[in-house]
């Protein structure tokens, strides 16, 4: 596969649901540290749409169950038109993995609750270690690689400590239970993590969120700000971070009320956000990967508050089979 890697002219990811949320963070690491182009793609509109697909490109299929039927569907009309296909799946032996040219497991363990949540952290952290590989064959240097890597080793403990400290987002989840909506805000590469955190709310509690980069508030959601629509920001430090206080700010401005989750040493957020959720400062690339950590904590704690069944959300399977 390494020659085939190399000479790569296109990455096309394809999946659904939280898989594709992952596959968006792809793009940023893929583009970010080996500068080939990445298109990211729901596979129930690829398979139907009459893909454009050459030998050059790599098509790369994200999947917890491996057994998604569109996912399935993607990647058999990418192979006939001619691409390598790749996956990345969790459930060794199942479909996907077995009908794809090559890939690399999640190993995450059985993930058993029909939320996706250690599945989605593996599937960040496969994606930054496919990404410096690709980095690496390319333009990334060593040194610029391993820093990556270090901290990626890091990545456990760092989120040892957001789970010994979940005490914030339990008091926060009772405050907002009751709500009827959400909004989740963040740029960059924590804008698919803030599609991921309104998913997972969506999904256990039943509670209608939705997730948009910040910037995009002033197009249109900003109309629903005001003190009923809590609104919550992925905000670290990183070069778009005084862009989000100044979103921020513009929700506090029509009486927003804001979750900001932020770094551990960011000593001015508290001057804008009604709470703040800490999270243990990483590379900017690897934020999404702490951040969906209190995330799903909100999600779960809010939902255990309205007496949810958080293992086992209605109306939601754990493998989608069917189209
Ligand atoms: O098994 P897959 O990763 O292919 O599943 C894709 C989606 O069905 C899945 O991520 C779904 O969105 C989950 N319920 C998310 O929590």
């Amino acid at each position: 596969m390494a020659e085939k890697l190399r000479q790569a002219k296109r990455f096309i990811i394809t999946a659904c649901g939280t898989s594709w949320h992952a596959g968006l963070v792809g793009e940023y690491l893929i583009e970010s540290l080996a500068r080939v182009p990445v298109e990211v793609e729901y596979a129930s509109e690829f398979r139907y749409r009459n893909p454009i697909i050459s030998p050059d490109d790599v098509v790369i299929a994200i999947s917890q169950s491996g057994e998604t039927a569109d996912t399935l569907a993607a990647i058999r009309e990418a192979k006939l038109k001619g691409a390598t296909v790749i996956g990345m799946v969790n459930v060794v032996g199942s479909t996907i993995a077995r009908e794809t040219d090559a890939g690399v497991y999640l190993h995450a363990g059985p993930e058993i609750g029909v939320a996706s949540t250690k599945a989605f952290t593996s599937q960040l952290c496969v994606l930054t270690q496919f990404a410096l590989y690709l980095g690496r064959m390319r333009a990334l240097s060593a040194e610029q690689g391993m820093a990556i890597a270090e901290e990626l080793v890091n990545i456990p403990e760092h989120i040892t400590r957001i789970l010994d400290n979940v005490e914030p987002i339990k008091t926060i989840a009772k405050e907002y239970s009751r709500a009827s909506n959400f909004l989740y805000l963040g740029r960059g590469v924590n804008f698919p993590a803030a599609l991921e955190g309104a998913l997972k709310l969506k999904e256990i509690s039943y509670i209608h969120a939705e997730g948009y980069p910040a910037a995009e508030m002033k197009h249109g959601p900003i109309a629903l700000i005001d003190e009923n629509m809590p609104v919550v920001f992925i905000a670290p430090k990183d070069e778009i971070y005084e862009k989000v206080r100044s979103n921020i700010e513009e929700v506090r401005a029509r009486n927003g009320r804001v979750i900001a989750i932020a770094d551990e040493d960011d000593d001015r957020i508290a001057d804008v956000a009604t709470h703040v959720i800490r999270i243990p400062r990483t590379l900017p690339m690897l934020t999404p990967i702490l951040a969906s950590i209190p995330l799903q904590l909100l999600a779960y704690f809010i939902a255990v508050e309205r007496g949810c069944n958080v293992d086992m959300p209605r109306n939601l399977a754990k493998s989608v089979t069917v189209e």
